[in-house]
């Protein structure tokens, strides 16, 4: 069993497999060949439970199998074309709620296949803390955990636990509905956001797929929420959250309630950010934001874009002295406002949008 921090899955491996060459007719093979697919049968002969297929890819740029939607695709074809020539039909796709969810991934030639043990869909962009109502321009969950966790949050987590540093605080000055401080939180607890879904009756795939994983992934899920409520409650970590919409921080102020968050662990501030004053104590501070993006993007409505990011830009120059912040950009003029140099940026996709995702170490 193994649990997957930034998309919050709890995953069963069943088959292992290593690739001859990187190339998809090698993948085609493997899968073909190899795999026992036994999972997919129901009980009536020759009819298959659904099934998705989400791959993750690792160390495989500019090879053959660097996309990981072809690739997705090529598992899938081996798996319904073995399943058909063995038995005479074969087993349907279904994304938004197999009965099987697959994970496989591949690093280098090695290839594992999971199922997802958590979720009623297999929809790993479910978040507990949501509400019914999102900010509009609100980052996909997994997007957000991924950024978090790239910018050493998690890291810096082992060292706070470990005691090498005092503490540290996650700001966010313009937090919308606070997914990157949720998601920190996450990656800071190793709490699964399902622990909600287990208090209200458990998870219908967990059923079908057996009893003995449900009740490990229920251990390991407790054992989890019990460590990391822990770990918050030595008062090392606090979570910080700001934005000039009072609706947002409620959103926000929701999810801790979901969450069980408490005052002293997240605190939440409505300023603009230029009034918005943050003190990093004697700890490290790190902050991670999405400021509003230009118009005709999600959220893009606002009319001083330049002065709202230029503010960001002074807030972290007054408030986060020799300190770190990550900024969420599309790939416009918009970050050289900040007036600041970024030591690093990740680029990565997101729909449409080439996005980047950017450091900047501030002077003391
Ligand atoms: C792209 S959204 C952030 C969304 C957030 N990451 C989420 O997932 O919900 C940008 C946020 O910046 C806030 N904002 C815009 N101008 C601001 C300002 N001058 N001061 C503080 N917050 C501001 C907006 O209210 C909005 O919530």
């Amino acid at each position: 069993m193994m649990f997957d921090p930034l998309t919050s899955r709890y995953l069963k491996l069943l088959q292992k497999g290593t690739l001859e060459e990187l190339t998809p007719e090698c993948l085609y093979a493997l899968v073909y060949s190899s795999f026992d697919y036994e999972i997919l049968k129901k009980k009536t002969k020759g009819t298959y439970k659904t099934f998705s297929i989400t791959s993750t890819l690792l160390g495989l740029s500019s090879t053959p199998l660097s996309n990981s939607q072809i690739t997705s695709r090529t598992i899938k074809d081996a798996l319904v074309s073995s399943l058909f020539d063995t038995y005479g039909s074969r087993p349907d796709v279904e994304k938004k709620e197999p009965e099987v969810p697959f994970f496989v991934k591949i690093q280098g030639r090695e290839v594992e296949v999971y199922v997802s043990l958590i979720s009623k869909t297999s929809n790993h962009m479910l978040r507990s803390y949501r509400g019914p109502i999102t900010h509009a321009g609100a980052l996909r969950p997994t997007t957000a955990s991924l950024l978090s966790y790239k910018s050493g949050v998690s890291k810096l987590a082992q060292a706070v636990r470990k005691g090498e540093v005092d503490g540290m605080k996650i700001v966010d000055p313009m937090c919308g509905s606070g997914t990157l401080l949720f998601e920190s939180f996450y990656l800071v607890t190793g709490c699964s956001p399902y622990r909600i879904w287990l208090e209200e009756g458990g998870i219908p795939v967990w059923s079908r797929l057996g009893y003995g994983d449900l009740e490990e992934c229920r251990k390991e899920v407790e054992k989890r929420e019990e460590e990391g409520m822990a770990f918050l409650e030595q008062g090392k970590v606090t979570f910080v959250g700001n934005d000039k919409v009072g609706g947002n921080l409620k959103m926000v102020r929701e999810s801790c309630e979901v969450l069980g968050l408490r005052g002293r662990h997240f605190n939440t501030h409505c300023n603009g950010v230029s009034e918005f004053t943050f003190d990093a104590g004697d700890g490290v501070a790190i902050s991670l934001c999405n400021p509003p993006w230009p118009e005709g993007r999600i959220g893009g409505d606002d009319p001083d874009l330049e002065g709202t990011w230029e503010a960001l830009g002074e807030w972290s120059k007054r408030n986060l002295k020799g300190q770190e912040m990550w900024v969420l950009a599309p790939p416009t003029e918009l970050s050289g406002v900040l007036r600041m140099k970024a030591k690093r940026a990740m680029k990565f996709r997101q729909g449409k949008d080439e996005l980047r995702w950017s450091q900047y170490l501030i002077n003391k």
